[in-house]
């Protein structure tokens, strides 16, 4: 403490006032702490004092000092703080008087109050709070409050500070009163992005010598401004849909993000295309950045989109970027199939590989979608070959057959490779025109007719048939008869054929018993041209009827002689007296004998065997029994009706030729035939005699000269039968066999004029027969040979008349 005293004595003039003093204190001493004596001071003395009853007399109420009578020292009674005794003013004192008594002094005290640095500076408030846009500028300033120190002169506020300085710097201003404007003035840019809140403080500082300070907080909210633009997280996306996605369908997600807040920091997203139809086909969500599917996409228009994409926030900032969309092809297009060319219409002679139709491909998908391939169905003599790109003929692969399938339906069906694969198909109708290219074909290979003889000429026997497989004119067949001969005679004489219908009628009529079957060709020739044809062979056959009585050959009735077989008185019973020999020309059944007797002299004498036609004895010769035995045999066939010939064989009962003869001159002649024919037959006796001697003659000369030739002839292989009387190989070696035949045959190599010779003593007995001149008896000729027996040449068929050969000669 420093304490300054000032003591001044006046004397005063009216006695009243004696001096003064002063003393200096600092402020808030100790209570009863000595500011200083006045007795010593004023130099009075103590007792003085005492007497005077010395008393502090003060205006004041408060009283911060005290007198000590017994001392004289001024003590402290209450702390003295300047800052309430005196607040700012300078400098400060207490004033007060001390008054004596008994006489009646006083004296002034003055009491200089020093400062010490006893108050800090301080604020107002504790806290104070800014809201700064971050756009603040720099160089913007903000007023701060000021602090208070209570302390004066040195000890007042001194200084401010403000920590952390990063953003904000301390400005002070002195105002003209003295005091300080304090204000904060803003030296970098705020971010709300980085630092949303600080807290500053800001410290007043005085100048005392043990320094005191106070402080204040400041809070800065940093306010957003639109700073930042939205920002898309890449520039360029890319994304793949494939056509025909259904509508709404997400393609992609673009995203902005902007570092602002509010409504600085909503963005909202846009397509900007302007001119390209992506505006159909695609819309962005607004707020959630997805583009989504609101039109159709078609590969085959478009394979890709670039979709321009602006992201703004409500500050008006934005960024943009592009979103390319890759549509993914899908197999949504048929192969679509164009027939370029075609014939409806090929011959079937064509040649192999010959283009039929030509047809292009198109399918509008691409890559596997797109590959197509084209095929034809099977069943069919077609296949496809592939020309160029996308191009297919129809080409023939096989040999065309009109007649088995005149009209072709060929589905081409194209399909592609996608998955799943689409196709398509067209059908073609092709016809097959025709050509000449079958031949009629008869129904069978060969045919076989019959007829039945003596038919009527004109009839018609059966018809032939032949079919073609073409068609129209091609397949119209006419007949006609191939050239050929039957026997030397032109078929054409035999039959005819009718040419459209096939008949085949007979020219003539026929007789079995002279052709028995012939054949011939008939041609069928289509109306093509050229034509083609063919033949068939067609066999005849004649049937037999029974149009030939039968012809009894043995024994031979001759006109006027007299034949008799004998027969012994001793004959035994079933001697054989004789056999009817008979042939009926006809076949079969029509040639069946059989023999019956139908008169007999002595019906109780003879048989006459049914099959056989052998005439035996069926009891014992008597001597009774007439020489003369007249026996008429009957011999039929087995035809329907049957025909029948009768044949009279005499018999002789005898055992000597004169007795017979006797007995056979009065032998009753068959007035029937005499009468009738008496005239001719001694005609015929003297020709035929006649030529019997110019023969012999002939016989004799030339049987000489071709005597060596016989065994030649004899070795022809031609068939021969001769026909032999029954008994004459039935009973040689018997010995019962009462005659002696003979015969010889020579014959040339052409059967039809064969030679017959008859021979022997029992000449009428043979018969010669050539059976290959198809059962006609031919007239014996005398060609090569010797003919001796110049009458009976047996001339059958077209004669009818054969029973007139078997007239008896006698
Ligand atoms: C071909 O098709 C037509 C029409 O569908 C039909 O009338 C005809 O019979 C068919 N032809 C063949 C050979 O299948
Ligand atoms: C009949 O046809 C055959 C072949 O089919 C042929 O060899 C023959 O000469 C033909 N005959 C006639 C008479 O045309």
């Amino acid at each position: 403490m420093r304490r300054q005293v000032t003591v001044t004595i006046f004397v005063l003039s009216l006695g009243f006032v004696f001096g003064q003093v002063s003393y200096s204190i600092p402020e808030e001493m100790a209570k009863g702490s000595l500011i200083g004596n006045i007795a010593h001071d004023l130099g009075l003395q103590i007792k003085r004092l005492t007497s005077g009853k010395a008393r502090i007399f003060t205006r004041d109420s408060d009283e911060y000092v005290e007198l000590n009578r017994e001392t004289g020292a001024i003590l402290v009674k209450e702390r003295i703080d300047r800052e309430t005794l005196c607040k700012k003013t300078t400098p400060c004192s207490l004033h007060f008087q001390i008054i004596l008594e008994n006489p009646i002094e006083f004296y002034s005290v003055t009491i200089q109050i020093t400062d010490i640095n006893d108050n800090a500076p301080s604020f107002e408030k504790r806290e104070k709070k800014f809201k700064i846009s971050e756009s603040a500028v720099i160089g913007a300033k903000f007023v701060l409050e000021r602090a208070v120190d209570l302390d004066v002169g040195i000890n007042d506020l001194k200084s401010y500070t403000l920590k952390p300085t990063e953003n904000f710097e301390l400005k002070l201003h002195n105002n003209p009163d003295g005091n300080k404007n304090v204000e904060m003035v803003l030296q970098k840019p705020l971010d709300r992005e980085k630092q949303q809140n600080m807290k500053l403080v800001l410290t007043a500082v005085d100048g005392g010598e043990l320094q005191m300070s106070g402080t204040m907080q400041i809070v800065i909210t940093v306010l957003d401004a639109n700073d930042n633009a939205p920002v898309f997280t890449q520039h360029i996306y890319k994304a793949t849909v494939t056509e025909n996605s259904a509508k709404g369908t997400v393609v992609a997600t673009v995203k902005a993000s902007d570092a602002d807040e509010g409504s600085y920091g909503k963005i909202t997203y846009t397509i900007t295309n302007t001119f390209d139809e992506v505006k159909n086909i695609f819309e962005v969500n607004q707020e959630s950045g997805e583009v989504i599917l609101i039109g159709n996409t078609d590969f085959e228009e478009s394979r890709s989109y670039q979709i321009h994409l602006l992201a703004s926030d409500e500050g008006g900032l934005t960024d943009s970027c592009k979103l390319f969309v890759d549509i993914q092809d899908t197999n949504d297009n048929n192969p679509q199939i164009k027939i370029m060319s075609k014939s409806t219409l090929i011959s079937e002679d064509v040649k192999l590989n010959t283009v039929v139709t030509v047809i292009s491909i198109e399918d509008k998908d691409s890559g596997k979608n797109g590959k197509v391939k084209c095929f034809v169905n099977e069943d069919t003599p077609f296949s496809l070959k592939s020309s160029a790109n996308d191009f297919y003929s129809l080409v023939t692969d096989s040999e065309l057959d009109r007649e088995t399938k005149a009209e072709f339906n060929i589905t081409v069906t194209c399909s592609d490779e996608g998955v799943p694969s689409l196709s398509s198909s067209i059908t073609l109708t092709l016809q097959i025109s025709d050509v000449n290219d079958n031949a009629p074909v008869f129904e069978r290979s060969s045919y076989e007719a019959y007829i039945v003889e003596n038919n009527t000429p004109g009839l018609s026997i059966f018809t032939v048939k032949a079919t073609d497989a073409d068609w129209n004119q091609n397949s119209r067949v006419s007949y006609m008869l191939e050239e050929s001969s039957v026997n030397g005679v032109p078929v054409s004489s035999y039959v005819s054929v009718s040419a459209d219908s096939g008949v085949i009628h007979a020219v003539r009529y026929f007789d079995y018993e002279q052709i028995k079957d012939f054949k011939f060709c008939i041609k069928a020739q289509d109306g093509g041209s050229p034509p083609l044809s063919s033949n068939v062979t067609v066999k005849i056959l004649i049937q037999d009827q029974n149009d030939n009585p039968p012809q009894v050959l043995y024994p031979v009735q001759t006109g006027g002689s007299m034949v008799a077989e004998m027969v012994p008185r001793s004959a035994d019973v079933g001697y054989l007296v004789t056999k009817v020999v008979a042939v009926d020309v006809d076949s079969g059944q029509n040639a069946w004998l059989s023999y019956k007797l139908q008169k007999a002299t002595d019906r109780a004498l003879f048989e006459v065997g049914l099959q056989n036609g052998e005439i035996r004895t069926i009891r014992q010769v008597t001597d009774k029994d007439a020489v003369k035995q007249r026996l008429t045999v009957i011999v039929e066939d087995n035809g329907q009706p049957s025909r029948s010939a009768t044949v009279i064989v005499n018999v002789a009962v005898a055992d000597s030729f004169p007795e017979v003869l006797s007995e056979f001159s009065d032998f009753p002649h068959d007035k029937e035939y005499n009468d009738n024919l008496t005239f001719y037959l001694v005609l015929a006796l003297a020709v035929v005699s006649f030529l019997f001697i110019t023969c012999l003659v002939v016989i004799i000369s030339v049987k000489i000269y071709r005597w060596r030739q016989s065994r030649i002839l004899y070795h022809s292989s031609l068939p021969v039968i001769p026909y032999y009387p029954p008994r004459y190989s039935e009973t040689l070696g018997t010995g019962t066999l009462p005659h002696v035949y003979n015969y010889e045959v020579c014959r040339t190599t052409d059967s039809r004029k064969s030679d017959t010779k008859f021979g022997g003593a029992g000449s009428q007995n043979v018969l010669l027969m050539n059976p290959s001149s198809t059962g006609t008896m031919q007239r014996i000729q005398n060609e090569k040979s010797i003919l001796d027996e110049p009458d009976s040449p047996l001339e059958f068929p077209p004669s009818p008349a054969a029973e007139a050969h078997m007239r008896p000669t006698l």
